[in-house]
């Protein structure tokens, strides 16, 4: 048994990241400079997608992005209850109603079907989630609440990464809001980039992200800015940090390296944990071209054939010295959300006692990995049988 313990998640920080901020820190900028701007380009460029705003959060480009789209007051906002709370928040913050759909139980995601049991005559947006960052195919959802006036979200913290079909989020939605928190495939601490081929997005989000000041009004310290600006809306201080941008230009600039890290310690998961009775992996991209992110690799445990439930096992692993997570506890299960209609969750209901996520991050040595495997296997009772995926 490994002695020391193995976190769910280490950022993966080299010497790049740490000169990044030093000369961010040195060149007399601080707070939103040309980095921002430079990382900005640099997502564009990488997305595909014509715009890129940064924020200092996935939870402020969601908000943002909510309001560009058109949500107010009294609107409903379709979300998976199976995510983090970021969209739901966002959606109260606003005045708005999020009212949660189902999940399918083999790919942890909220399809069409889930999406369109949840419509309304109230809703004005729907935030989709590609769970984990697997990929399915967005275009029918978006084809289908386009033609009743409805705005798609995607909520891409965990799509860094991730391909579907070659595209990136972002490509087909109305907007997508990546995350740069510390667990995420691009982590600049905290940070937020908010992409959209919609110029008119893009412009609101810029200005509401700071303030509701005019578009330049972070040149005003610079030679070639002015010190007059307008303030065309009560906005938000939503704005990233150049310091923060420094360090999210080298993590996207390592992104295919980390990515294919995440690839290898996935596809080892995948074949060593295969045929463990009661264990099943979330269902597979389906589509050409499609690409997961392997921001989170989830397992289900399901207890009657594994001998043991997924709180047992969580605990089986504490004691081996591996660390887990759950992602996530249902958001309609909280205190604060329970209240809320949503539609029957059936799946959402049956996967929510019986997730885990492992380990899986780039430093993670192949040893790490045999660590993990071997404490599931010492930890599930039940004797192997044939794979099962959950498709
Ligand atoms: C699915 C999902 N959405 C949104 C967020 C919020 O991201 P941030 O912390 O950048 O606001 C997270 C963060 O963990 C997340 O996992």
């Amino acid at each position: 048994m490994r002695t020391a313990f193995l976190p769910y998640c280490r950022p993966d920080i080299t010497h790049d990241e740490i000169d990044a901020v030093v000369d961010a820190m040195s060149n007399g900028w601080l707070t939103s400079g040309p980095r921002v701007r430079e990382f900005e380009t640099a997502f564009a460029q990488a997305s595909g997608v014509t715009h890129a705003v940064a924020v200092n959060s996935c939870t402020a480009a969601l908000h943002l992005a909510l309001l560009a789209v058109g949500v107010g007051p009294g609107d409903e906002v379709v979300t998976p209850s199976l995510t983090f709370v970021a969209g739901a928040q966002c959606a109260i913050e606003i005045g708005a109603t999020p009212v949660f759909c189902d999940v399918d139980p083999t790919t942890l995601c909220a399809g069409l079907e889930q999406i369109a049991a949840a419509i309304t005559p109230l809703t004005k947006a729907i935030i989709i989630l590609p769970y984990a960052g697997r990929p399915f195919d967005i275009r029918p959802v978006v084809e289908f609440a386009h033609a009743r006036g409805i705005a798609v979200i995607e909520d891409a913290a965990h799509a860094a990464g991730m391909l579907s079909a070659g595209t990136w989020a972002g490509t087909y939605s109305d907007a997508a809001a990546y995350s740069f928190y510390a667990t995420k495939n691009v982590a600049s601490a905290e940070g937020g980039m908010l992409v959209t081929n919609a110029p008119p997005v893009a412009d609101r989000v810029r200005v509401l992200s700071l303030h509701g000041m005019s578009r330049d009004a972070w040149k005003r310290y610079t030679q070639d800015g002015t010190w007059r600006y307008d303030v065309e809306e009560p906005g938000f201080k939503y704005n990233m940090p150049d310091v923060l941008a420094a360090i999210g230009l080298v993590q996207l600039r390592r992104l295919s390296e980390m990515q294919a890290r995440r690839e290898r310690i996935a596809a080892r998961y995948l074949e060593e944990l295969d045929g463990i009775a009661g264990l099943a992996f979330q269902a597979p991209p389906r589509n050409a071209g499609d690409r997961h992110s392997w921001c989170m690799f989830v397992v289900k445990i399901e207890r009657e054939r594994a001998g043991i439930d997924r709180d047992a096992v969580i605990e089986a692993l504490k004691r081996r010295n591996i660390g887990t997570s759950v992602h996530y506890i249902p958001t309609h299960h909280f205190t604060a959300y329970r209240r809320l209609a949503h539609t029957p969750l059936p799946g959402t209901e049956q996967v929510s006692s019986q997730i885990l996520s492992l380990p899986l991050f780039p430093t993670m040595s192949d040893d790490d990995v045999s660590d993990v495997v071997a404490a599931v296997r010492e930890s599930i009772p039940a004797a192997y049988t044939s794979p099962i995926l959950m498709a």
